[in-house]
């Protein structure tokens, strides 16, 4: 799998994939992950890559033309199934949506600044528009950041254990179930009876009714 991030702050994103899993992945060729900087793609002598909006609103517009050169140029070189635009008005990212991702060969990532880009980019070049949450954030990099994290995560053989990516929490719409390790007895904080007794399916069991309970509670929505 291949990520193309095209971004004016490449190096916010550098130290993060440069760590852990998401190294560890690229070094396994697993996926490679590609940042470019939209400057790089102006044809100004300022590398500008923002103008004015029409209309005298507001805030600084991501200009048509860096965009769709530096998209142009990546297509050129291969199919990309999705192009998407990390925006705070886009879909909220979710497990199911990092899941169906997680199957594609090809991505574009194109994160937002200033006021947004130009519509005119969102109706010709972007098939998917992403946002990590109801808040507005000064970039898109942290949401790319956050998005290429739970998709490579995903592809078998980045977790040394594939099944812990598969039993990670909200696989199945639940939050996770409570998890203890050594000392069974923390100044006098016990570890629950039923983790102890040995007994696999009662242990199942609870974990399942304590995740359940938790869901319940703090995200009913996923229940729907
Ligand atoms: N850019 C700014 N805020 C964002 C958000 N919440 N999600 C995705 N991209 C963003």
């Amino acid at each position: 799998m291949r990520i193309d991030i095209i971004s004016v702050l490449p190096t916010m994103m550098e130290g993060f994939f440069q760590e852990s899993i998401l190294a560890r992945a690229q070094k396994k060729g697993l996926v490679d992950i590609q940042l470019h900087n939209l400057r790089d793609y102006s044809t100004d002598k300022w590398r500008r890559v923002d103008d004015y909006p029409y209309g005298g609103s507001a805030g600084m517009v991501m200009q048509c033309e860096p965009i769709d050169r530096c998209i142009s140029a990546l297509q050129a070189q291969r199919h990309y199934d999705e192009v998407i635009y990390m925006s705070p008005d886009g879909e909220t990212f979710n497990q199911h949506i990092a899941n169906e991702l997680s199957l594609k060969g090809n991505l574009i990532m194109l994160c937002g600044h200033y006021k947004g880009i130009d519509q005119r980019i969102r109706e010709h070049l972007i098939t998917r528009e992403l946002s990590i949450g109801d808040y507005v954030l000064t970039g898109g990099e942290l949401a790319a950041a956050a998005i290429t994290d739970a998709i490579v995560r995903l592809i078998p053989g980045s977790i040394s254990d594939e099944q812990s990516a598969l039993s990670d929490c909200f696989q199945d719409d639940l939050l996770a179930a409570p998890i203890y390790t050594r000392p069974a007895d923390y100044k006098g904080w016990r570890v629950p009876e039923i983790l102890l007794s040995g007994n696999e399916a009662k242990i199942r069991q609870w974990e399942f009714e304590q995740a359940m309970e938790r869901t319940k509670r703090l995200r009913p929505d996923l229940l729907k």
